[in-house]
């Protein structure tokens, strides 16, 4: 090596020949193909997260492709994993039913569902899920972008301003708007399932499609019983009734209400927007996304 590299690179690239010349010969002669392989990963992991040892434990493999890096949350009814992929280094979420849920058909029908329906949205403002996997026991699992922090999360850290409350509502009805010129409704429009990256709440992405409905329909006819988050979701949702997108105005409502207890000032015209929202009478909502859009909008140009 010349210029700057550094004056001892030679004795670097002896060790490095060294160490591959280990990784293809062991005690008992040529290593097997598939044990060279993990010997490979397992350098590479400790490369990757710049650790100057071998972890000793097997790391967990999802796949055959991607690593665990933590669980980041257990729920009743789900678990999400942060994994990074081994060979791309990009960082991912995977979404599965606990390993006790394993062989409880409804548990997996139900996230195979959400799978099918997160394949199918396409939007800027939702959070992608880019395949739907079989792990080794059997379960199903979403694998979709790592995003970032929930907006609860973000809401315990610091307060919003006024300007980001209509940013994030602008960037939710966008989302919402999609998922409902999709033939869907929601269902769950809560802090915990509101997703930011960065520090940017414009960029913010509408997850978590779990309890979704085709308009129109019922949470009854799946077998899903307590749905959604208590504080957000619309009267007609939580007597069990069938679904429009009105349903998900309401929680919209809900969550701007919220958002403004979180922010260092008020905004008279937005929380009588949202009031209007989340009306108990579903008739007295605006109808949809889009509608509730042309409100917001108009709110905004006025003050
Ligand atoms: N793609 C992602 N990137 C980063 N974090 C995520 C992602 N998906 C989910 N999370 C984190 O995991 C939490 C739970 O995810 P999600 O809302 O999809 O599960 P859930 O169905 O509500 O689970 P349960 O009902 O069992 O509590 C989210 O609040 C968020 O903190
Ligand atoms: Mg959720």
């Amino acid at each position: 090596m010349t210029g700057s590299g550094p004056k001892d690179f030679a004795e670097i690239a002896a060790r490095y020949s060294a160490m591959m010349q280990v990784l293809c010969d062991g005690p008992q002669g040529r290593r097997r193909e598939d044990e060279r392989r993990m010997l490979v990963d397992r350098i590479r992991d400790a490369l990757d997260r710049r650790e100057n040892r071998l972890n000793d434990d097997d790391p967990v493999i999802i796949a055959n492709t991607f690593s665990l890096e933590m669980f980041t949350h257990r729920g009743k009814r789900s678990e999400i994993w942060q994994v990074r992929h081994r060979d791309l280094g990009t960082s991912h979420a995977i979404k599965s039913v606990p390993a006790a849920m394993a062989d409880d058909p409804i548990a997996g029908a139900l996230l195979l569902r959400e799978g099918t329906i997160g394949l199918g949205m396409r939007h800027g403002n939702i959070a992608p899920t880019r395949a739907v996997l079989r792990l080794a026991d059997g379960r199903p699992a979403l694998l979709m972008d790592w995003i970032g922090k929930s907006l609860a999360d973000r809401l315990s850290l610091q307060a919003l301003s006024v300007r980001e409350v209509y940013s994030l509502t602008l960037a939710l009805l966008a989302a919402l708007t999609a998922t409902h010129d999709q033939g869907l409704v929601h269902c769950d429009v809560a802090p915990g399932n509101l997703l930011i990256p960065g520090e940017d709440v414009s960029q913010l992405q509408l997850a978590d499609f779990g309890i979704a409905l085709e308009i129109g329909h019922s949470h009854a006819e799946f077998e899903i019983a307590h749905a959604g988050s208590p504080a957000f979701v619309s009267p007609e949702q939580q007597a069990g009734r069938s679904l429009m997108p009105s349903s998900d105005i309401y929680s919209l409502g809900r969550l701007i209400d919220y958002l403004l207890d979180h922010a260092n000032e008020d905004a008279a015209g937005l929380r009588a927007l949202a009031g209007q929202f989340s009306k108990e009478d579903a008739g007295k909502r605006p109808a949809d996304a889009r509608s509730a859009g042309a409100l917001l909008k108009k709110v905004m140009a006025a003050g």
